[in-house]
């Protein structure tokens, strides 16, 4: 190494290790004031109607694909079904007590569109309206601000009988369904999100079947996933030509991916799985268009894109909404070679065999690493996570408003009956100050996050885990449907009380 090499290198150990010291104490000095979070900061709690409602067959509401999924045997654990669930069709006058005694400010609930369009297309159901229309008076009444979703993976059966999201029409029909909505709840609700997590439902639906309908070919997916865009920008335009005071945003699954080595190829594969993971139907609403997820072209024939859909897409958002669970790993398929077999769960994602990667479109291997504790549905808890996807989505998208639509953890706490019937889910309460610890050094850097939602309010049905695992603030006894709060909520609710972590 000549001097010169030697000057540089210095300098640059000098340098570095100043940053690092610099962001060490900035990260210390944070977390030693307390983190205040803004005075008008909204605190809220989210659920979704298939995992809380019960009533499964009541006041006319038809058949969903969950329905018919948890009533095919092998399919859910403990052969669980959704028919009851919390019951909270009945109870949610008690839910919506709950959420006010925790000082909750934004309840985040889903509308199933089998009670409103039992087929999924036509006249509107009244009673299912009604029912609707009931909750939000009782969430207004006890001062917390309604947050629609309008899918939460519930699709009427009758339309997954005429080909389900690969069929383009869906995105009309799903315009004439929000447009419903937003005629009858429009001046009660400001703030609607058209899809819970729309690529977990298209691909784990239509790509890998291991959710309804339990279809497994990647041009379904891709298919379906271009429908969802369409109807993404068809039903934001419907929504708000019923309703003045309307805004739309989102509840994308999101979690940050990080490149397993520094080299040029696993940098690009993680910018590829970004693009497909976070950005697809962001990029589809801000622009109009589908963002580099693709190795090649982007696969315009097999998506059934059509000349002008550009325009039908673009629908930029008012805010993004976006999950934060945990993070990724991301490789390059082609250096990676063979891996274990592929393992999909609501929030996980393991190394798929194929040499190709996911796919032979994207070409990226992902992971979620297991470098730090667990939850008991076994994903890793990475606080840290929050705050880098945050800050990218600012950078990326000039500075939006963001909500933080779910975040939460899996543990089985029960009652304690040494400790008069609390539930002391210490691990809960642990894993919410750290995000929310990361979070509010986000918020001081800059971002400019208005919400976040705890999930759930309810412990409920998780899907193809059945009861198996509990995400609740408050513990729920299936056999008499009681409810208890948790000491994570107690402590949430306080949370929400001050704003000081
Ligand atoms: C999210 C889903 C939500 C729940 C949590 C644990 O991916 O939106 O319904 O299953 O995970």
């Amino acid at each position: 190494m000549d001097q010169l090499d030697q000057l540089d290198r210095r300098r640059f150990l000098a340098a570095s290790s100043a940053l690092a010291a610099g962001s060490l104490l900035s990260r210390h000095a944070f977390a030693e004031s307390r983190a205040q979070f803004p005075k008008d900061f909204l605190w809220g709690m989210a659920t979704a109607s298939y995992q809380i409602e019960g009533a499964w067959d009541e006041d006319g509401k038809a058949e969903s694909i969950w329905d018919r999924y948890t009533h095919t045997v092998g399919k859910i654990k403990g052969a669980a079904t959704g028919d009851v669930a919390c019951d909270s069709y009945h109870r949610y006058r008690e839910d919506i007590a709950i959420l006010k005694q925790l000082n909750q400010k934004s309840g985040r609930f889903s509308i199933s569109w089998s009670r409103i369009q039992p087929s999924g297309t036509g006249p509107a159901n009244p009673k299912g309206l009604d029912y609707y229309s009931r909750y939000v008076d009782a969430l207004l009444e006890a001062g917390i601000r309604p947050f629609c979703t309008l899918y939460h993976w519930d699709l009427p059966q009758g339309l997954e009988d005429r080909g389900g999201w690969p069929n383009r029409d869906l995105a009309g029909y799903f315009a004439d369904y929000a447009g419903i909505l937003a005629k009858a709840l429009g001046d009660r609700i400001a703030v609607w999100a058209p899809f819970n997590m729309p690529w977990a439902f298209t691909y784990y639906g239509y790509g890998i079947g291991i959710h309804p309908p339990g279809r497994a070919e990647y041009g379904l997916f891709i298919k379906a996933a271009h429908t969802v865009a369409l109807a993404q920008g068809e039903c934001s335009r419907a929504i708000k030509a019923a309703s003045s005071k309307a805004t739309v945003g989102s509840a994308y699954s999101m979690a940050p991916g990080y490149p397993k080595t520094d080299s040029e190829a696993d940098i690009a594969a993680t910018a590829r799985y970004h693009a497909m993971n976070n950005l697809y139907f962001l990029e589809a609403a801000m622009k109009g268009e589908y963002p580099k997820a693709f190795v090649g072209e982007t696969p315009f024939e097999l998506m059934g894109y059509k000349a002008g859909d550009d325009k039908i897409m673009k629908a930029p958002l008012d805010w993004v909404g976006f999950h934060y669970y945990t993070r990724r790993v991301i490789s390059d398929a082609k250096n990676t070679g063979s891996a274990g077999p592929a393992r999909f769960g609501t929030e996980t994602e393991s190394d798929a065999p194929d040499a190709n990667g996911r796919d032979p479109y994207t070409r990226f291997h992902a992971i979620m690493p297991t470098d730090h504790p667990l939850t008991e549905a076994g994903l890793e808890i990475y606080p840290h996570g929050i705050y880098d996807l945050v800050m990218q989505i600012t950078r990326e998208y000039n500075k939006p408003i963001i909500e933080i639509t779910e975040s939460g953890c899996c543990y089985n706490d029960t009652p304690y009956d040494a400790e008069g019937g609390h539930v002391p889910d210490t691990r809960r309460i642990a894993f919410f100050r750290g995000h929310l610890s990361e979070l509010a050094r986000a918020i001081h850097d800059g971002a400019r996050v208005r919400a976040y939602h705890a999930w759930s309010l309810l412990d409920n049905f998780e899907w193809t885990d059945g009861y198996t695992q509990r995400y609740g603030l408050t513990y729920v006894d299936y056999r008499s449907q009681k409810r208890v709060v948790k000491d994570s909520g107690l402590w949430y609710g306080q949370l929400a009380a001050t704003g000081q972590l």
